[in-house]
């Protein structure tokens, strides 16, 4: 830590003024003594303007899901999109927090640029501030958070205590707008100006801008909410033709038949969906005792396609239905003949491999995996990872006559980067094999520091890392991939030649062993061989037999004659320093002890610097 990051913490300990219970910037006072311990927690709304035309992105934003603030905001069709500042409100569990002050605390995810006080003001609509949100998050330094790190925003809230005078139902948090009163406040809900000042402490002036007030309500939700209208909103909502809220894309690919049919499925569908994954785990369930018997290493030379459908799934059914919650309509849901349509009827002319086709939807190209087990687990990490070196998920679909599952990714042009590497005509020089390490290495950084709880995608091979037209490289197949750190299993799977000893030996999965299958990546783009060859040696083996030390001749001839004869004459020109530096980095992946082997961002980082290195000689040799 640096004095000046020190000095900064000191002065946000020292110049902010001590915490103390009832000061506003804290949020409101709750206090157990006093008030019966049976009103906390309790149901609270919070008043917020709608900041997205995406009715997930603000559940998200508040962890709740969209049909309970489409209950209370009295939003009939959740498919239709929002529109700007549209009034809702957020239902939220409101507690006593530490015993002193009434939140509802949410997690909230840092990305880029975000402070407390960002947080606090923009995202969260001023509903807290940032000097509560320090005080929620102890452990956490407020001037050095990475991104990624999850906080927990106290969303200020009170609870109907049974000293007021009337029965309230519940209690909004509002945000208080330039210009105005606690008059028209009061009026907008339908209450009256002594409701709003017994349960703010008895305040009789307006309120200042961007405070917090608390408004009781003695009706059932939804209440009318239209004095909140924006002014000058034209009368008709946004009709089905000209939104497409079901989809978190950009919006710009309308098809108003699938989001028709979104409309359709609607609650049921997610209803029915639950019911069928239950559906698909028991059929499984009872297929399992038979398939207990299978080989449980797939080698991957007799199968190229999608190796780990063949192996079942370790998910249990809480696991499973936790996971399938109401924002899987993110996705597109298809209806099956769409992508019997889209596919020819599955003919085996649009098989790409193993179980996955290519299909024709809308003018678009998209990769149709037919999934042999539920795919719970799958849409469920899936839902919650969105980065440029993952394959995005686009949408599933699930037949009602079999139950059977099919998941709709985005389709990337040029395949697997094992074809690519096996291809004649695909010519993957050197630095872009380097740049392949880096997407590689960037996704799984990803999935293992920025994820929540991280996600370890187990089955990391070049057959599963799927290149598109600019040769930007892609993860894919999440279907062995599991959330939850350090856990052990008995049921080891996976492909050979990838396996890290002690994933093989304990079952102990972590992020270093998708680590390990990362190293043996890099050593099939250095040799541009196999993970295991025709005879069966596994290149993770051969590492060792390339000997060499940084400067020495015979060390570097050896391992000259081992990588792949098709990039020696580039590196003859680019020199071999950047093969050195990624058989070390390879090297650091492979160690046979997981505590010793690298982390990703320790890869992400050297990584970067053999790029370095690559574009200094490469303008040194035009
Ligand atoms: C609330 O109580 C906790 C202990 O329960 C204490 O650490 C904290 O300082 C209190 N906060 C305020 C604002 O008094
Ligand atoms: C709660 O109320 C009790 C009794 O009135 C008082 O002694 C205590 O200081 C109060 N606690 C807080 C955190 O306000
Ligand atoms: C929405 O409201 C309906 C009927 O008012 C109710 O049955 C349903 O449980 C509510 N859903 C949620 C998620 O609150
Ligand atoms: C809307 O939210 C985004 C972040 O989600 C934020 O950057 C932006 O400032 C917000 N806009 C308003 C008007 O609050
Ligand atoms: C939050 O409060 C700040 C002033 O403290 C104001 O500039 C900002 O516009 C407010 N944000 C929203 C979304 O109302
Ligand atoms: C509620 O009322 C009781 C008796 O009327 C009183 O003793 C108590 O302090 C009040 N509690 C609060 C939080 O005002
Ligand atoms: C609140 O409701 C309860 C019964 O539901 C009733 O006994 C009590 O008198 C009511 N209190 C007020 C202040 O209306
Ligand atoms: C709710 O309160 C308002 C005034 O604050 C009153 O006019 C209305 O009758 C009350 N409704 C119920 C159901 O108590
Ligand atoms: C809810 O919306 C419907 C129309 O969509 C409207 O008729 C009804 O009055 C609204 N209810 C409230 C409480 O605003
Ligand atoms: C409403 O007013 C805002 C600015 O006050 C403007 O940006 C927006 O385009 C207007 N919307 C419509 C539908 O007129």
């Amino acid at each position: 830590m640096t004095p000046l990051s020190l000095l900064l913490i000191f002065s946000i300990f020292v110049l902010l003024p001590s915490p103390s219970v009832g000061d506003a910037i804290y949020g409101p006072s709750c206090n157990l003594s006093t008030t019966p311990t049976s009103i906390y927690p309790c149901k609270s709304y919070a008043f917020y303007r709608a900041n997205s035309t995406d009715l997930c992105s603000v559940a998200d934003l508040f962890n709740t899901n969209r049909i309970s603030i489409a209950n209370a905001s009295n939003i009939s069709d959740t498919s239709q999109s929002l529109y700007p500042n549209q009034p809702l409100l957020i239902p939220l569990e409101c507690s006593c927090f530490n015993k002193n002050h009434s939140y509802a605390l949410v997690n909230y995810q840092f990305i880029s640029g975000n402070t407390f006080w960002i947080i606090a003001h923009s995202n969260y609509a001023n509903l807290t501030t940032s000097e509560a949100s320090v005080l929620a998050n102890p452990t956490m330094i407020p001037v050095s958070i990475s991104v990624g790190a999850w906080a927990k925003i106290p969303i200020f809230c009170q609870c109907p205590t049974t000293n007021l005078s009337r029965n309230y139902s519940a209690i909004i948090s509002y945000s208080v707008q330039p210009g105005d009163t606690l008059a028209s406040i009061a009026e907008g809900f339908g209450m009256d100006v002594s409701s709003l000042t017994e349960v703010n402490d008895g305040v009789q002036t307006d309120p200042a801008p961007f405070t917090v007030i608390y408004v009781p309500i003695n009706s059932s939700l939804p209440i009318d909410l239209s004095s909140f209208e924006p002014e000058n909103r034209s009368a008709p909502a946004p009709t089905a033709e000209n939104t497409d809220s079901s989809d978190n894309n950009d919006g710009s690919d309308n098809d108003g038949a699938v989001i028709g049919l979104g409309i359709v499925v609607g609650v049921l569908g997610c209803l029915l969906i639950c019911l069928v994954f239950v559906f698909c785990f028991f059929l499984r369930r009872k297929k399992k005792s038979a398939e207990d018997k299978q080989i449980p290493i797939v080698d991957n030379r007799k199968d190229n396609g999608d190796t780990s459908l063949n192996l079942h799934s370790t998910a249990n059914y809480d696991g499973l239905l936790s996971g399938i919650d109401d924002c899987l309509d993110k996705y597109r849901v298809f209806h099956i003949s769409d992508l019997r349509k889209a596919t020819k009827d599955f003919d085996s002319k649009y098989l790409i491999s193993g179980n996955v086709y290519k299909g024709w939807l809308d003018g678009r190209a998209f990769a149709i995996k037919m999934m042999k087990w539920n795919a719970g687990e799958e849409l469920r990490i899936l839902q919650k990872v969105n980065h440029t070196n993952l394959v995005k998920l686009e949408g599933f679909s699930i037949n009602r006559e079999d139950g059977g599952c099919y998941m709709v990714y985005e389709y990337v042009e040029n395949g697997s980067l094992l074809e690519c590497m096996k291809s004649p005509t695909t010519k993957l020089d050197w630095r872009r094999r380097v740049n392949i390490g880096i997407d590689v290495a960037n996704g799984l950084q990803y999935i293992h520091e920025h994820t929540f709880p991280t996600v370890v995608h187990k089955d990391i091979t070049s057959s599963n890392i799927l290149l598109d037209n600019n040769f930007k490289a892609k993860i894919a197949n999440f279907g062995l991939a599991r959330s939850g750190c350090n856990a052990m299993t008995t049921n080891i799977v996976g492909t050979q030649g990838y396996v890290s000893p002690e994933y093989l030996v304990e079952g102990l999965v972590t992020t270093k062993m998708d680590v390990y299958a990362f190293g043996v990546l890099l050593l099939e783009l250095i040799s541009g061989r196999e993970a295991v060859s025709e005879e069966g040696v596994l290149l993770s083996a051969e590492v060792d037999m390339v000997e060499f030390e940084g400067d020495d001749a015979v060390g570097i001839e050896k391992l000259r004659s081992w990588m792949d004869p098709r990039i020696r004459s580039e590196i003859d020109r680019l020199g071999m320093e950047s093969v050195v530096m990624l058989i070390g980095i390879a090297k650091g992946c492979l160690q046979k002890d997981s505590g010793r082997r690298s982390g990703m961002t320790e890869v992400v980082y050297a990584l970067s610097k053999v790029d370095d290195i690559l574009s200094v000689a490469s303008t040194a040799g035009n």
